[in-house]
């Protein structure tokens, strides 16, 4: 894993566009780079095939965006950046990370299952989809690291 600097971000973008039903532009990821959010990606032979980034808030975080281009999918690449995030999140003294999900968003949700993140909310309507809204699912995950003591 690696921080993303601005000079990625076209190549971020290009993916955004192909995985996500609303993507990020460019501008949004200048605004997250600008705002020091934890900016990160994983390369395979020098192409970029993962990112996320997340909003750190005190000892709280919220993961706004992961995501991993459609040919490296199903690799274990989005599970290897999720842990990454909260391992760094845990040697940060966070607590808590949160993060919104479409209740649609199947894949995604397992994942962070899978990872220690539990539903704790909804939020009716709070997507586009289509010409109809969808819910959010709230989720967190609770850090339990040594940095707590
Ligand atoms: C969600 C996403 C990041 C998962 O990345 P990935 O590298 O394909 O996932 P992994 O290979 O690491 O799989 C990890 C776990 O995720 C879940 N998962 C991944 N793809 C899945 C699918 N198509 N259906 C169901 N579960 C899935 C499983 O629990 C899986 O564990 P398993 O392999 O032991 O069953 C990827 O599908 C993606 O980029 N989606 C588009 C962007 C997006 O929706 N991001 C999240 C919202 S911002």
């Amino acid at each position: 894993m690696r921080d993303m600097t601005l000079s990625d971000v076209a190549a971020v973008c290009a993916i955004e566009q192909q995985v996500q039903p609303q993507p990020w532009t460019a501008g949004n990821f200048n605004d997250a780079l600008r705002c020091a959010y934890r900016c990160v990606l994983d390369e395979i032979d020098g192409v970029i095939a993962s990112y996320a980034v997340l909003m750190p808030v005190l000892d709280e975080a919220e993961l706004l965006t992961i995501a991993v281009a459609p040919t490296q999918q199903h690799k274990g690449l989005g599970r290897l950046m999720l842990l990454d995030i909260l391992h760094w999140a845990q040697t940060q003294a966070m607590r808590q990370i949160f993060l919104e999900v479409r209740v649609s968003n199947v894949p995604a949700i397992a994942l962070y299952r899978a990872t220690g993140f539990v539903e704790i909310g909804r939020r009716r309507g709070y997507y586009q989809h289509g010409d109809e809204r969808e819910d959010a699912l709230l989720m967190a995950c609770e850090l339990k690291g040594e940095a707590h003591g």
